[in-house]
């Protein structure tokens, strides 16, 4: 299939381009760059040893979306572009609402005009707000704290009523957990802009030396140390998600939770990553972080029963590749 991956230039889009490619895919990105680098394309080109078709648009500008689809016999979308930082939207919730929702009512627009009927929407556990866990996709949706939040909860909802609209219109809804790491060839992986906002950044950064120590948010929650509980998930296992997302895709809507349904205390992910590359993490107990929830994890079984698909590698795996990147990553080198 001839797939277009908005955001492809991005963390979770790269990685995923890369499984798109292996799986025979043809793949062409549209990234604005706002948030990422050309060279991760040049990358994912050397990685797949294939080439992709990058157009570098912003994906709210429906001329220059336009122009893709008559250029090319497009199968699927797969719409990873967005703004994605929880405090920044807070602040400018404008841009959010903008960026995010225009996003994709540009692009189920396009899909509309040229006959596109597949589409896999990248939202966020964060939909579920405080449910009970494990989260299951048919749990009701509670309000998320931030306008980033509202934007994946409107998306999903602005998506499915395109959906029941349209018979034949296929939707994937895929609802991230925490994703982490990198590719195992250490040549992309996740590089945030300024000081990292969560935990596996800022923990490759100290052990980098390039932060003093991490601060951990809380070691007061009913949790079996105290500290947070999430589901780390390797980036290559959900970049795989997508192509079974994809490859599987029928008529309707379909939401999946992309975990491995394992929480993993914060004290837990520093001491696996302390063995794992036999390298200290300084860290000291901080207060809780405003609108943190102490734990929730995934039910996965939707997914490996409709899918076939379940999540290979363990936190070992994301903390040794998540430092293979860091290690490689010549920012540190190039801002002394
Ligand atoms: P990222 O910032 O690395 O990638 C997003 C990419 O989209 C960037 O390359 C950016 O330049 C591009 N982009 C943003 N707005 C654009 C626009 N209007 N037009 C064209 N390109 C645009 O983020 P990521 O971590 O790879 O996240 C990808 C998607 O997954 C996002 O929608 C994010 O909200 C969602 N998500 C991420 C996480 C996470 O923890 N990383 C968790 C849940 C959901
Ligand atoms: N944490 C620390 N210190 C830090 C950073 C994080 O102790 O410096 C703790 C947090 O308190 C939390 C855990 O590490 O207990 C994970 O925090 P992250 O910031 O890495 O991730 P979150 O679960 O808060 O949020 C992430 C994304 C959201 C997304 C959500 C669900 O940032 O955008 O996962 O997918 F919505």
């Amino acid at each position: 299939m001839n797939i277009l991956v908005t955001g492809g230039a991005g963390y979770i889009g790269s990685h995923t381009c890369i499984a798109l490619l292996q799986a025979g895919h043809s793949v062409i990105i549209a990234d604005n760059l706002s948030n990422s680098k050309s060279e991760t394309v040049m990358k994912v080109m050397d990685i797949a040893e294939k080439e992709v078709t990058f157009y570098e648009i912003d994906v709210t500008n429906a001329e220059a979306v336009d122009i893709i689809f008559k250029n090319y016999k497009i199968d699927g979308v797969i719409h990873f572009a967005g703004l994605k930082a929880v405090g920044e939207s807070v602040e400018k919730p404008l841009e959010y609402y903008h960026n995010n929702i225009v996003s994709t009512v540009v692009l189920t627009k396009a899909c509309h005009k040229y006959g596109v009927n597949r589409f896999v929407f990248s939202s966020s556990a964060t939909v579920y707000g405080e449910n009970n866990v494990p989260f299951f996709e048919t749990m009701d949706l509670l309000p998320t704290t931030n306008p980033y939040g509202e934007t994946k909860a409107m998306s999903e909802r602005i998506l499915t009523d395109i959906t029941r609209s349209n018979p034949i219109f296929s939707l994937s809804i895929l609802r991230y957990f925490n994703p982490v790491g990198a590719h195992e060839s250490g040549l992309i992986g996740e590089a945030p802009n300024g000081i990292p906002n969560n935990l596996m950044p800022y923990v490759t950064q100290v052990a980098k030396g390039k932060l003093e120590k991490l601060r951990v948010f809380g070691n007061d929650y009913p949790t079996i140390d105290g500290t947070g509980i999430r589901d780390y998930i390797h980036v290559m296992d959900l970049a795989e998600g997508h192509v079974a997302a994809l490859e599987n895709l029928t008529e309707g809507v379909h939401v999946y939770n992309l975990g491995t349904g394992k929480g993993t205390s914060v004290l837990e992910l520093v001491k696996a990553f302390e063995i794992a590359n036999d390298i200290k993490v300084s860290y000291e107990i901080v207060d809780r972080r405003a609108g943190d929830i102490a734990s929730y994890y995934a039910d996965t079984s939707k997914a490996k029963n409709e899918l076939g698909w379940t999540a290979k590698r363990d936190i070992v795996a994301m903390c040794r590749d998540a430092w293979r990147f860091e290690k490689n990553y010549k920012d540190f080198v190039e801002s002394k």
